[in-house]
């Protein structure tokens, strides 16, 4: 379907709405690998998603028609092997940026890329590479924010919002996606040109808890340090007691309660 609702370039262009899927980024997927070739800038969105997959393996619950769930294709043919978190800046900054048009102060980055309002998830992304040889061949952007539900199940989520349980209003899905879609089109466009130093910039000015003493979970110890950097291949660097560790995903959980 053409889009003539979205101002982007490429992004969102070319939407396809599905009522029903498992998953949107496996959806893609299949798409992609249909010898049809697929235009860059794709979305798939989905009002109910049977198997939404989360990071982690976990499992991505939403109540379905008051959410977003959708998927971008992208190509970054350009970006060094290596380079992938730049990637997963530009998508976080791209969504905070939209999101910031509906609610002016409180939505941050929780590292890697989580989306927070306060000290709640109100999204999450799962991105997904195809390498062919050393260049990336495609990629899947998988996207998922609380809209309009306002009931979580706490046994499945740890602490959750959504965009109507802070605005107290509904928010059209659509508008929201066009934003989300034009906002992460404009930082993938900086990727592009090379502009690895402002996005650097702008995913730590967006960052859940930076420079703020907090209690992190490492190896089964309960840690207290502040967030000083990530690095451009994605480790979290932690300063404690005058020493700065860097860490990856695996090795690091954020707990909640302040020192
Ligand atoms: C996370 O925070 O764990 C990432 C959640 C990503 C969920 C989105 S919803 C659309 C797309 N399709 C999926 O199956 N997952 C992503």
């Amino acid at each position: 379907m053409q889009n003539n609702t979205f101002s982007t370039l490429f992004v969102g262009q070319n939407l396809i709405k599905l009522s029903e899927v498992d998953s949107t980024n496996n959806f893609l997927k299949v798409l992609v690998s249909n010898s049809e070739p697929l235009t860059e800038g794709t979305v798939i969105m989905a009002d109910k998603q049977f198997a939404g997959r989360g990071q982690q393996d976990n499992i991505w619950h939403t109540e379905p028609g008051l959410n977003l769930t959708f998927s971008i294709y992208l190509k970054p043919s350009f970006l060094p092997v290596g380079k992938q978190f730049l990637l997963n800046m530009a998508v976080s900054i791209g969504i905070r940026n939209a999101l910031q048009r509906f609610v002016k102060d409180g939505i941050r980055i929780k590292w890697p890329n989580d989306i927070y309002f306060g000290h709640q998830k109100m999204g999450g992304v799962l991105i997904e590479n195809m390498l062919s040889g050393s260049t990336y061949k495609s990629t899947i952007i998988g996207i998922g924010i609380n809209v309009n539900q306002l009931h979580f199940d706490s046994r499945k989520l740890k602490s959750a919002t959504s965009l109507k349980e802070i605005l107290q209003q509904d928010v059209n899905l659509i508008e929201l996606l066009a934003e989300i879609c034009s906002h992460i089109e404009k930082q993938y466009l900086q990727l592009k040109a090379g502009g690895y130093s402002q996005l650097k910039d702008d995913y730590v000015r967006g960052l859940y808890k930076f420079n703020e003493p907090a209690v992190y979970r490492q190896n089964g110890e309960v840690i207290e340090g502040r967030i000083t950097e990530v690095t451009e291949s994605g480790l979290l660097g932690i300063l404690r007691a005058g020493e700065l560790r860097h860490y990856n995903f695996k090795e690091i959980e954020f707990l909640n309660n302040t020192p």
